[in-house]
């Protein structure tokens, strides 16, 4: 049996409470389903600047009555102190996911994601660490290897961040691990490679590219690729990144309070990302096999390849990605369709 398999058994036979702070948002909405499924008294906050209702109606759908019935939503602003401290109350772990991603967003508005992801995670921090929680788990971002040429990223081989976005990755690991050290809260930091899957937001000028492409390529929209498509990307399908929260959250004391990269350790071009897509949007709409992108230029702030090295988070906490990204794209696909966005 897995670590994940016996770690789901263990709580399902003890259940515990769960902060997720950016509940109603992609990443969020799926821990959230997840943790309900597995019988977890789960709190969720969020101010729906980025998630929605809708996220949190289709958990409701995806569990039991009974199951639901275990979940309290708080409507606040991680920038907000009580808030947080409200949330924290008698938690047994934060899941801290709340954050404006988007390297694009925070070159046209520095000021107001470092307040979300900065001041927001500081907030959380202090609030989990007086609520004396068993462990804060937290979003942080392969954005962090920022210019550093190495691959596959090791997590201790980071370069000067790109982007004002990856400065608030990169400051949210350096206050954990300053809360670890001074006040001894265990943390986790989790540096997420381009997640997706179902309930990633395909609207939106910030629209991350997978959920972007479902819909362009759906609704008949030009499918644009930024520099030559020869940029790459370790795509990792949501149900991985669950897994990683799951075994993070309750791992055995005695690791580094540090940073697990939480990608599934494959590199995938633009070029056979696109194509990827279209195969699965043309089994059901044939027309789109004659679609082709149209380049432009590259964007500032991005960076030109990633591949995660996963052997850390393996080792330390049992994480066995189950889903490469062409199986996580047949999922990806059949939901987005569903739903003919
Ligand atoms: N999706 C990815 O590929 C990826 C990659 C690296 C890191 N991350 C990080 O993972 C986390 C979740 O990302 P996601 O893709 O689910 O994004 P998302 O936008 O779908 O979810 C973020 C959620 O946080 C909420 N939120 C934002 N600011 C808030 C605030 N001040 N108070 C309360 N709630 C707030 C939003 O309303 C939203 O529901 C973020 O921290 C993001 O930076 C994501």
């Amino acid at each position: 049996m897995t670590k994940y398999e016996s770690t789901k058994q263990t709580l399902m036979k003890a259940p515990e409470k769960w902060l997720i702070t950016g509940a109603a948002g992609f990443i969020g909405s799926n821990l959230l389903e997840a943790l309900l499924k597995l019988n977890q008294t789960v709190t969720g906050l969020d101010n729906f600047s980025t998630g929605y209702q809708h996220n949190l109606d289709q958990v409701e759908k995806a569990v039991t009555p009974k199951q639901w019935s275990n979940f309290t939503f708080i409507k606040g602003d991680i920038r907000d102190p009580e808030t947080c401290s409200r949330a924290c109350e008698n938690q047994d772990y934060v899941l801290h996911e709340a954050a404006l991603g988007s390297v694009p967003r925070s070159v046209e508005n520095p000021a107001l994601t470092n307040a979300n992801n900065i001041t927001g995670h500081l907030n959380m921090l202090i609030a989990a660490r007086d609520a004396d929680v068993k462990r804060f788990v937290y979003a942080a971002s392969s954005s962090t290897y920022g210019d550093h040429p190495g691959l596959p990223k090791k997590e201790d081989e980071i370069g000067r961040p790109l982007s004002p976005y990856a400065v608030t990755k990169y400051v949210n690991e350096l206050y954990a691990d300053v809360f670890a050290r001074t006040y001894g809260l265990k943390s986790t930091g989790l540096r997420y490679f381009n997640v997706f899957g179902r309930r990633q937001d395909p609207n939106g000028a910030y629209a991350a590219v997978i959920p972007l492409w479902f819909a362009s390529l759906i609704t008949g929209n030009t499918i644009y690729i930024n520099g030559d498509g020869e940029t790459s990307r370790d795509f990792c399908y949501i149900d991985n990144c669950v897994q990683a929260n799951i075994l993070a959250a309750t791992a055995d004391g005695n690791d580094d309070c540090g940073v697990y990269n939480v990608a599934f350790g494959e590199r995938t071009t633009l070029n056979e990302l696109f194509q990827l897509i279209r195969e699965r949007v043309g089994r059901k709409h044939p027309q789109v096999m004659g679609v082709q992108p149209e380049y432009r230029d590259f964007r500032p702030g991005d960076v030109r390849h990633s591949l995660a090295d996963i052997s850390k988070a393996r080792q330390s906490i049992g994480y066995e990605p189950q889903f490469s990204v062409t199986r996580g794209l047949d999922m990806a696909a059949a939901w987005y369709m569903e739903r003919g966005l």
